[in-house]
Parts: structure tokens; C-alpha cells; sequence
């Protein structure tokens, strides 16, 4: 790898703000005299030093974004904006991508990575990973529709797993609710809400597994996770 994408991929900036770094001459490699941007180095085993310090090296990123309505849960589209157009350009040669989808008007929780083997792992329908959204329906939200969320509903294709319905206000005839599901197929809460007759004006999603989105995120602004909360998202606790 070369130095520049290694220091970068440490965390000391984007790739222009490490090529200035090391023509500044803060940058030490072990074994070598003369380095620029170009040196290759093995990242494993690099012994890399910025101001004296060593650099650690980190293969994977793990960022929570708020996701806006309007953006495809994708890495490119020939039209439409990408949830990865969000990811500032620190980031950008992790090359992440979406560990799973929302559709372009659901907002909320999404965690972006390069990281497989993880998205895989909180994907895999095996794994039943819940996920809890905020679901605003019109009208008033019953008894009965919770039982049928609650034991599963034949939706055509398939059959729902239960899924946890609490409907949390109704005002001005819209009802807010809290909705868990450990499942992920396509639409799938717009598709159960609309088996019981109910229109979905509005869908956020709040959490996956033990982790929940950090409220003082802004649509569209995205951090990395702390090491407790990939603890959350992997494990549930
Ligand atoms: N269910 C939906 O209907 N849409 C989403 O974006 C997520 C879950």
C-alpha cells in the first residue's frame, strides 16, 4: 500500500492533507531514508511514525449516518443521489458501502462500512437481528392490528416473523408507532401496515441489535461507531 492511502486509512486526513504531512518531514518509516507520498509499504508489518508517534493502522470503519429521505441506499445510481455521496472525504478510501437498505424515503439508522464479513453477520435472515423504526400511519392504530404484527401475517410471498407493534400516540388521526421486526425483506413494514389498511406517511428507523441511532445526529450527518456501540451492533449487548 502506499503511503499516502496508509496514513490516511490511520487517520491523519485526506490524501492531499498527508501528502503535506510527510513533505513536511513529520513522517518516519522504519527501514527506510528517503519516503514520499509513493513509498510502499506492507500495512501489516509498516512501522510508521507522524511526529514521533506510531501510526496504527485500521483495515475496517464503521460509521452510524442519520439518513436522509431522498438518497438510495446504494454506492451509485445513474440519476438519484447515493447514501455514500454523504461520506466525507477522510473516509473516502475505505470505499463503504451500505450494511443493508432503506428504502429512499425511509430516514434514520443506516451503518455504513467496508467491512463484509460484519454486514453479513447483521444481515443474514439466520441471524434475526432486530431492527426498530418509528412508523407514522393515518388513523387509528387497534388492538386486533397489533395481534396480527404480533403473530405473523401471510403477506403473499412469505409469511412474517412476529413482529412487535406499539403504537406510542394518535393525534390529528395519524398514529405513531414503534415497530420491531427481525427480518429485513423489501418494504417490508409499508407491506404489513398495508395488510392491516394502514398508509405509511412516514418511517424512521431507530436501532439495529443493541445500538441506537444517536439522536444528536443530523439527517444526512454520519460519525464512526465507539467500540462499545459495533459491541451493541454485533452482539445485542
Ligand atoms: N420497511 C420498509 O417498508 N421500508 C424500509 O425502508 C425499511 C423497512
Amino acid at each position: 500500500m502506499r503511503l499516502d492511502k496508509y496514513l490516511s486509512a490511520c487517520g491523519f486526513g485526506t490524501r492531499s492533507e498527508v501528502k503535506r504531512l510527510i513533505r513536511s518531514g513529520a513522517v518516519c518509516v522504519g527501514g527506510c531514508d528517503k519516503i514520499s507520498a509513493e513509498t510502499k509499504l506492507n500495512e501489516e508489518s509498516a512501522e510508521v511514525y507522524v511526529d514521533g508517534v506510531r501510526a496504527v493502522y485500521r483495515r475496517f470503519v464503521y460509521l452510524m449516518l442519520n439518513k436522509p429521505s431522498g438518497y438510495l441506499s446504494a454506492v451509485w445510481d445513474r440519476e438519484k443521489p447515493v447514501v455514500t455521496d454523504l461520506v466525507p472525504p477522510e473516509y473516502a478510501h475505505f470505499d463503504v458501502f451500505p450494511a443493508g437498505r432503506l428504502d429512499i424515503d425511509t430516514v434514520g439508522l443506516m451503518i455504513l462500512t467496508n467491512d463484509g464479513g460484519l454486514a453479513h453477520r447483521i444481515l443474514s435472515p439466520k441471524n434475526h437481528v432486530p431492527k426498530t423504526y418509528i412508523a407514522r400511519v393515518d388513523g387509528t392504530v387497534d388492538d386486533a392490528e397489533v395481534n396480527a404484527f404480533r403473530f405473523g401475517m401471510d403477506l403473499g410471498d412469505f409469511t412474517t416473523k412476529p413482529a412487535e407493534l406499539d403504537v406510542i400516540s394518535v393525534s390529528d388521526g395519524v398514529s405513531e408507532c414503534r415497530v420491531t421486526i427481525s427480518e429485513g425483506k423489501f418494504h417490508q413494514i409499508k407491506r404489513m401496515f398495508e395488510k392491516v389498511g394502514r398508509r405509511v406517511i412516514f418511517l424512521r428507523r431507530i436501532a439495529m441489535n443493541g445500538l441506537v441511532l444517536d439522536e444528536s445526529l443530523r439527517e444526512g450527518e454520519l460519525r464512526e461507531l465507539t467500540d462499545r456501540e459495533l459491541e451493541l451492533l454485533t452482539n445485542g449487548k
